[in-house]
């Protein structure tokens, strides 16, 4: 067993740090409070190779390994989670699956300048639309409907809380074909946004991660031809699970990073601030914070690594990504938490960044699957 990173590691870890203090950091309060998306921030990403990182050369990527994700995840994390789910969405959700599941055609046409993301000098990236009005947690339950016509889809619903949902140029749309059928009636359709009948609802006004573009996207009498379907019929709502559960990897990573960053500030932050004649961190009160932030800090890292390597090596990694989702994202909570009370009336300004991270963490307990479904993942995992 090797707790080591390989020098091609540490070279992709450094360039995301160097990416994420020269490129994100400035700005990153005012894109938060007007909920900027920072579009020439990712467009410089996707240059650098980190918007298709897992995908193979042949189709645009930059056929790095899944440790390199989480490296350059928690990296970006550290300083704007908002720039970082756009990151994870486009590799994860986007790529993996077209990449794993999708046809030659549709990786020469949608892939490879998804992984690229960019076309004709434009950012070009894709989202995932599995969430609707009623259909969160409860993901069978699909109520958005491609009807079959024969050798087209006509595709009529809403998608809720969508991720790049204006930015994005492909949709991946999960959508209900044959109601009697269940989660084996549920097919999943490349859309483009441009397409007669689809239109891109307002903008959240959301609490954390403002600067990601987060809309409602609505079908009306879409016609979606029957080649830009993912797989065989009925094979949408498996596709929507072995995508997501490599998504989570993600989205642990990007806890792990929001938790990092906040650690990082507070440690910094308690050997500058004095307050009865001594540095903060000389206060055990404060040193017993440190502690565990870094011992839990620890563990969620750990756990992304092991649940990327499992990834990395064909296993599967269904378990093991839900308990890097449930337990990073519960650390990224507690610990930016535990920052705004380390750097007390401070911490609650927006200047010293934990505030932001406070809220950005939130969202990791609730997207690409809750804390309490990971739970049920786990829990039917280990008791089978
Ligand atoms: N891989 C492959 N197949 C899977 C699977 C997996 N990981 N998990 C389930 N399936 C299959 C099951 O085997 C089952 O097939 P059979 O009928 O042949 O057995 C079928 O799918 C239905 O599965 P379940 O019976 O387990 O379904 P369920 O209704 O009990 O729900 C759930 C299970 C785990 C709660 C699931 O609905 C789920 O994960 N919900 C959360 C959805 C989610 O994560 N949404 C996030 C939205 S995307 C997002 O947030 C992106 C963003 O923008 C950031």
């Amino acid at each position: 067993m090797h707790f080591q990173l390989n020098e091609e590691h540490l070279m992709i870890q450094r360039a995301a740090r160097d990416f994420a203090i020269n490129e994100c950091l400035p700005g990153v309060i005012e894109r938060d409070e007007q909920q900027k998306f920072a579009k020439d921030q990712i467009y410089k990403l996707a240059e650098l190779g980190f918007m298709g990182m897992m995908v193979d050369t042949n189709y645009g990527g930059a056929g790095m390994d899944t440790i390199s994700y989480v490296l350059a995840m928690e990296e970006i994390s550290k300083v704007d989670a908002s720039i970082a789910v756009c990151m994870s969405v486009n590799n994860s959700l986007v790529c993996w699956g077209l990449d794993n599941f999708g046809t030659e055609e549709q990786k020469k046409q949608y892939l490879t300048p998804l992984a690229q993301g960019r076309k004709n000098g434009e950012l070009y990236i894709g989202a995932f639309l599995l969430s609707e009005p009623e259909a969160g947690s409860d993901a069978t339950s699909q109520h958005t409907i491609a009807e079959d016509k024969g050798d087209y889809y006509l595709l009529n619903g809403t998608k809720n809380w969508i991720t790049n949902g204006n930015s994005a140029s492909v949709y991946l749309v999960m959508a209900q074909t044959d109601a009697s059928s269940g989660s084996k009636g549920i097919n999943t359709l490349i859309v483009k946004k441009n397409w007669p009948g689809v239109a891109v609802g307002a903008k959240e006004n959301k609490l954390g991660i403002r600067g990601s573009d987060t809309h409602s996207i609505m079908f009306q009498d879409v016609r979606v031809p029957k080649s830009n379907r993912i797989g065989d019929d009925g094979f949408g709502f498996s596709f929507a699970m072995k995508t997501l559960s490599g998504g989570r990897i993600g989205i642990a990573s990007q806890a792990l990073g929001i938790a990092s960053g906040a650690y990082e500030r507070s440690l910094q932050y308690s050997k500058e601030r004095k307050t009865f004649g001594k540095e903060i961190a000389q206060h055990q009160a404060i040193q017993f914070k440190l502690a565990d932030m870094a011992t839990r800090i620890e563990a969620a890292r750990l756990l992304c690594l092991r649940s990327a390597w499992e990834k990395d090596h064909g296993r599967d990694f269904t378990l093991s990504s839900s308990m890097a989702k449930v337990f990073a994202s519960e650390t990224a909570m507690w610990v930016s938490t535990e920052a705004v009370q380390i750097h007390g009336g401070y911490g609650y300004v927006k200047e010293f960044h934990v505030e932001r991270m406070m809220r950005d963490a939130k969202i990791t307990q609730i997207y690409e699957g809750t804390s309490e479904v990971q739970r049920i993942v786990i829990s039917r995992a280990i008791l089978k």
